[in-house]
């Protein structure tokens, strides 16, 4: 019934990729679009849970792992209230993001992987953090000191150094087009 009101499906699309690949940019520039088409959705990222709901975690394995795990079920919550819902975290590990998509169903997980080479985001270092991992004042840097595991199959690839923002965003527009997520158009 939701589904109906809102003239869309409820679909999860999880944005992943290293620091500094435009996860967060893809995600409210989409948002931005989404919201004029008089869609309902909402933005999941590290300034609304890794500051509030995930402010005890850190960036071990273990961590990261309980990290995903609970954006997984508040995306589930947006998912049963009929949002679009849009993820902005790095989710380095294959099975933590496995974990997410097998517990919905087939179709309504969507990952989008924000490919950027670690070259490009620590040029990028938008935060910094690159350079502070290379001094060792950071431990468990994803792409630095810990490994970032590209995703095998993503339903959507984006090649966030070479194509703009603009372009990126109508790449998911396209793909969401295609499977009849947009209902009556
Ligand atoms: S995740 O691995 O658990 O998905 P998440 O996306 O929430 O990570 O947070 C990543 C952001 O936290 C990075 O963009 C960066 O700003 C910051 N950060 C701080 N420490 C680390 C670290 N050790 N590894 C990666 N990112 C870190």
């Amino acid at each position: 019934m939701r589904e109906e009101k809102h003239q869309h499906r409820a679909v999860i699309l999880w944005f992943t990729g290293l620091s500094g690949s435009g996860k967060t940019t893809l995600a409210f520039a989409l948002e931005k679009k989404l919201y004029e088409m008089g869609c309902e959705t909402f933005v999941l990222d590290g300034d609304n849970m890794r500051r509030g709901l995930s402010k005890d975690l850190g960036f071990d394995q273990m961590d990261r792992q309980e990290n995903i795990r609970r954006i997984g079920e508040v995306a589930k919550l947006f998912l049963e209230a009929g949002h679009i819902v849009m993820t902005a975290f790095i989710s380095p590990y294959r099975t933590d993001r496995l974990m997410v998509r097998e517990q919905v169903k087939e179709g309504d997980f969507i990952e989008i992987y924000c490919n950027a080479s670690l070259d490009v985001c620590e040029l990028r270092d938008v935060k910094g953090l690159y350079k502070k991992a290379r001094e060792g004042l950071i431990s468990n840097f994803t792409g630095i000191s810990d490994t970032y595991e590209v995703p095998d199959s993503p339903e959507i690839e984006l090649h966030t150094a070479e194509e703009s923002v603009d372009a990126s965003v109508k790449k998911i527009l396209d793909y969401l087009i295609e499977k009849h997520v947009f209902l009556n158009r």
